[in-house]
């Protein structure tokens, strides 16, 4: 009996939903919040409003576009946390509805865990080719940034952390500076690509171990921009695609100088990214860079596969009905929840 997991991903801003049938992508749909963008950043309440409008018609989407109904589906997953509360409730909600309905089983996801099992998620007429355990992990999102070792499906170890902000959120926060609209980091590398990303310098912290810190850079890159623009009102507007370029390379500077520590210190060449900055393609392109240089294994999600989707919930939510684990209907989102 082929396994059908219907996915659901509500965390943040997208509501999305999927379908996985042994392991296969037989539907993927994102509906993108568009009301945030004049707020300059996610506004929790309207997120979840959104999500209750959208989540209905996703899933109709998805289960329509996998050519299937809800009554062969074989669970049903959602993501459990780490994100916005009431934007969880809302899927984590439809998904309990779903499965006490449909008298199937729940299966609760990490949203963390499941972009990095989104490498293990097969495609009809593409050749995937997936990482083998272990393998080094670079997840950077919106709100997390990780080094890890990945020793199987669900079983890793972080290596190295952010002690302030995300990388997602130096973009972002960067992007703000300049003026652009929420979220910035698409933008950001989009600017990036007509400009010169050595003109400008900014310093890159020293941080111990793996661990990462990108508070100190946010700052930086507001004082420049506040000395700049007291010179010349018109700076960024003159000089915005270096700006961008000339972040972004230090962003991603800093996250690959500590990939490159953490592949000397463990010897594992097989290298994974993670997460909506994944998409960035300054980081895609030292990555590659680093993989010629070293002898890497490189594995990148697509970008629709990088960013926010339900696939990887219903990837994920496959893996562990496979592994028998299950959800109760009183299992409950956490804002945050450590992988
Ligand atoms: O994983 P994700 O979609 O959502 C979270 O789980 O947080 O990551 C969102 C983050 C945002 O900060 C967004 O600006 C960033 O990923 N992002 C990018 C790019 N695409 C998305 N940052 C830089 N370059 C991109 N192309
Ligand atoms: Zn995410």
């Amino acid at each position: 009996m082929p396994v059908f997991i219907l996915g659901i991903e509500s965390s943040c801003d997208d509501t999305a939903a999927a379908v996985v049938k042994d392991g296969v992508l037989l539907s993927n749909i994102v509906a993108n919040q568009e009301v945030h963008r004049k707020y300059g950043g996610v506004v929790p309440e309207l997120a979840s409003r959104a999500h209750q409008q959208n989540i209905v018609p996703v899933v109709d989407q998805a289960l329509k576009m996998a050519g299937i109904k809800s009554g062969d589906l074989s669970a049903v997953a959602f993501t459990r946390g780490p994100g916005l509360l009431g934007s969880l409730l809302v899927g984590s909600s439809f998904a309990k509805g779903f499965a006490l309905a449909g008298d199937i089983p729940l299966v609760e996801v990490n949203h963390l865990q499941a972009h990095i099992l989104v490498h293990f998620l097969k495609q009809t007429g593409r050749d995937v080719s997936m990482p083998t355990f272990p393998f080094l992990c670079l997840l950077v999102s919106g709100g997390h940034t990780q080094l890890m070792v990945v020793r199987d499906y669900l079983e890793l170890e972080i290596i190295g952390k952010t002690i302030d902000d995300a990388a997602g959120e130096a973009f972002d926060k960067s992007a703000k500076l300049m003026g652009l609209p929420y979220p910035g980091g698409p933008l950001v590398d989009r600017y990036a690509r007509d400009g010169n990303p050595d003109a400008f310098a900014f310093t890159k912290p020293v941080i111990k171990d793996l661990d990462y810190s990108f508070s100190g850079l946010k700052t930086a890159f507001l004082y420049f921009i506040r000395d700049r623009l007291k010179e010349n009102k018109d700076f960024i507007e003159q000089n915005r695609n270096d700006l961008c370029a000339s972040i972004q390379k230090t962003i991603v500077e800093i996250l690959t100088d500590k990939l490159e520590k953490a592949f000397k210190q463990t010897g594992i060449n097989q290298v994974a990214l993670a997460g909506g900055v994944s998409a960035n393609s300054g980081l895609r392109e030292r990555v590659q860079w680093l993989a010629r240089k070293h002898g890497w294994e490189v594995f990148i999600p697509e970008i629709n596969l990088s960013t926010d989707n339900a696939a990887m919930i219903a990837m994920t939510g496959y893996v562990k009905f496979l592994a028998g684990k299950f959800a109760g209907l009183d299992s409950s989102p956490m804002a945050r929840l450590p992988i």
